[in-house]
């Protein structure tokens, strides 16, 4: 049970530092595609914004504390932090980048669910993996030549 409670509190905090790595760019990206980028990077931020409180509530479940810190989620996050300002372009590439980590975490945690039965988890994260790869597959169409 505590390889799923770490791998659930790595999913946790990976998530969160990609939520606020597309929301930093929502904020911040410039140029002549601003708008799709600025749009884009919006609607991405909000879907994984929306599954935090999720994922920290599947970590409750399983009888262990959620963390919830800057340090914690820095500590534990598979994503590096972002403190420049990269073009659209790069940005779009970076979120590419992360996004198979998160799918990754997101495996590992489900590899353990499974091993434990733990059928509800299992289902949410797989609809987790199945969102993050239509995620995968828009930042692969804006990043393409
Ligand atoms: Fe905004």
């Amino acid at each position: 049970m505590e390889e799923l409670q770490n791998r659930m509190k790595t999913v946790l905090a990976t998530s969160f530092a990609f939520y606020l790595k597309a929301h930093n760019y929502h904020w911040n990206v410039e140029g002549q595609n601003f708008p799709q980028y600025h749009t884009f990077f919006g609607d991405l931020y909000t879907e994984v914004f929306a599954a935090i409180d999720p994922i920290a509530e599947q970590i409750r479940v399983l009888d262990t504390y959620a963390p919830g810190s800057f340090s914690r989620f820095k500590e534990m996050s598979s994503i590096q932090d972002e403190t420049n300002v990269p073009s659209g372009i790069m940005m779009a590439k970076k979120l590419m980048e992360d996004n198979e980590k998160v799918i990754q975490d997101l495996t590992f945690a489900n590899t353990e669910a499974e091993k434990l039965k733990q059928i509800g988890l299992v289902n949410f994260l797989q609809n987790r993996i199945e969102i993050h790869k239509k995620h995968g597959w828009m930042l692969k169409s804006i990043t393409k030549g």
